[in-house]
């Protein structure tokens, strides 16, 4: 496996994989691998392995997508133990750039281009955290410009994120497949993610309230259709019952168009944001 730090030492493998028509799978992350990005590394070696292809991961705390208040400073790191992760994955190059490569001349007010998506990208965690998308589509456009890859796998877990960088891609005419894998979750229901590492014990307890609620929401719309207010009313009240919990969002919208919903049914999709104690979880799924 390569460990390539530099974007040019990438970019200029890249190409040559280009010009030798190999077919490269690529997954970017920000790190601190857990088994929900190994099931999106599986996914991208399952797909290269039959073409004799490349699976790329890129792990990359990228931080002009986090918020002046956010976590950027304490996101969890270990690049030692991704690197190790991704070896037994059989992952064939880990891209881990600097913020010095990426950005050049961010600190220094230098670097003035953004890939903005203005549709999806309102809503939900865009309203929550204004600029975060910003800050999503920009550095995946500049990894896709660098990775060049034939397809890419994200995770579901993120969905609203998936939708903008599919639209994204449709109308900036990257030619790369967006694939969005299963989101993982523990025994418990709590999706996983590297912000999960944040959690006390009785946080880590108190957490599970998200999967909880979407049960609750998937249970309502067995039956028969719902009205979104109503169920929102009832979904707010049942976690505010949980001590450590505060709502940030929920929201009823329509998979693809991420469209809200007055009535919802089974198919529509149902996201939301939960702080637990100092930590902002979020969670979706189609009802
Ligand atoms: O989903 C993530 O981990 C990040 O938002 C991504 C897509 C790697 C961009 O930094």
């Amino acid at each position: 496996m390569r460990v390539i730090r530099s974007v040019a030492a990438m970019q200029q493998l890249a190409l040559s994989w280009r010009r030798r028509g190999i077919y490269v799978g690529f997954v970017p992350t920000m790190g601190y691998l857990h088994e929900g990005h190994l099931s999106l590394i599986r996914r991208a070696t399952r797909l290269v392995r039959p073409r004799k292809g490349k699976v790329v991961v890129s792990i990359y705390v990228n931080p002009t997508q986090f918020g002046p208040n956010e976590d950027f400073a304490r996101y969890p790191r270990d690049l030692n133990r991704d690197l190790r992760m991704c070896r037994a994955e059989g992952v064939d190059v880990v891209f881990a750039p600097t913020d010095r490569h990426m950005y050049p001349g961010l600190k220094e007010g230098r670097f003035s281009t953004f890939v903005v998506e203005e549709q999806l990208s309102q809503r939900m965690e865009g309203a929550s955290r204004p600029g975060h998308f910003r800050g999503v589509t920009t550095v995946v456009a500049k990894l896709f410009n660098i990775v060049q890859p034939d397809f890419a796998v994200f995770g579901a877990k993120d969905w609203q994120q998936a939708q903008v960088i599919r639209r994204m891609v449709a109308d900036l005419n990257f030619p790369v497949r967006i694939i969005v894998a299963p989101t993982v979750r523990e025994p418990d229901g709590l999706a996983m993610s590297s912000r999960n590492t944040y959690l006390g014990p009785a946080e880590r307890a108190a957490a599970t309230v998200l999967f909880r609620a979407i049960q609750r929401a998937r249970a309502a719309v067995r039956a028969r259709p719902v009205s979104a207010v109503k169920l929102k009313r009832d979904l707010e009240q049942f976690i505010r019952a949980e001590p450590l919990a505060k709502l940030d969002y929920i929201e009823f919208f329509d998979s693809t168009t991420l469209q809200p919903v007055e009535t919802v049914t089974r198919g529509t999709h149902i996201a939301l944001a939960v702080f637990i104690g100092r930590t902002r979880l979020i969670d979706n799924a189609r009802l």
